[in-house]
């Protein structure tokens, strides 16, 4: 795909196409997670649900919940009571319940389809929430920062992974270079199709940098809200607290 086209085609982030994009990779989607990031992927997931500080009492909403790898994870060790988990693309939900089947956590962990911009879920109705590598997909994520702290109680805790661009100059290079050449071969062959690992690296390199998005989450009603760098800043961990007092 020309740049040109990447361009057009990261612009458009219409719900419609964008779950079509992630009903058409699910079937290879947690292959290429692992494979594209050398295993990485499950140890950044493990540090956002670890910075919530979850007792094993809360409730999390997870968004963008995909094949349920988050709510899996957030229901190891002291994690969740209890996960729901919102994704809008039906394979990709499909495949999250056979393995929350697999699991034996059918009774804690709930998946349903919905849309990030108009959560099916009450409000305040979580402790906790977590996105991971799914707000740059969001077609307005200040839409969807907002609906996700509707839904979280005050005092309830967000954690979000996205992909972002290193800034040591050597390690930036190395890694546009893997982004723009290998991830999208390697996507291409694996998954069968193109569009969506060359939309990968084009929808990361539209997705504001740390400070913008942190006024994003501040502007939806987050406080003590901080970007931390994982892995060179491949990817960063957005930390937050959802304003206001906390019920005893
Ligand atoms: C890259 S996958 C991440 C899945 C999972 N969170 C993980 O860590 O593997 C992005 C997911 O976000 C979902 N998604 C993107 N935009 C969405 C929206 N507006 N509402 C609901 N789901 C959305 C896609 O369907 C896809 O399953």
């Amino acid at each position: 795909m020309t740049p040109d086209r990447a361009d057009k085609s990261v612009a458009d982030k219409t719900p419609d196409r964008i779950a079509g994009m992630f009903d058409a990779i699910a079937p290879r989607y947690d292959l290429l997670n692992h494979v594209l990031s050398a295993g990485i992927d499950r140890r950044w997931r493990a540090r956002a649900i670890a910075s919530l500080n979850l007792t094993g009492r809360e409730t999390l909403l997870d968004v963008c919940a995909g094949t349920a790898d988050v709510a899996l994870e957030a229901r190891r060790e002291s994690g969740a009571a209890r996960v729901v988990g919102v994704d809008f693309a039906g394979a990709m939900l499909r495949l999250g319940l056979s393995k929350v089947r697999s699991a034996g956590e059918s009774g804690r962990i709930a998946l349903v389809q919905g849309d990030a911009m108009c959560l099916p879920v009450a409000d305040g109705c979580a402790d906790a929430a977590t996105v991971a590598f799914g707000i740059r997909n969001v077609q307005h994520p200040d839409v969807a920062c907002r609906e996700i702290a509707r839904a979280l109680r005050p005092g309830g805790r967000l954690a979000i992974l996205e992909f972002g661009v290193p800034r040591l100059p050597g390690v930036s290079a190395a890694y546009l270079w893997y982004f723009r050449h290998v991830l999208p071969r390697l996507g291409r062959v694996v998954s069968g199709h193109g569009a969506a690992y060359s939309y990968l690296p084009a929808s990361v390199a539209t997705f504001p940098p740390p400070g913008e998005f942190m006024k994003t989450l501040v502007a939806a009603g987050f406080t003590d809200v901080r970007a931390v760098p994982l892995t060179l800043g491949v990817v960063y961990l957005y930390v937050g607290t959802k304003r206001g007092v906390a019920r005893g």
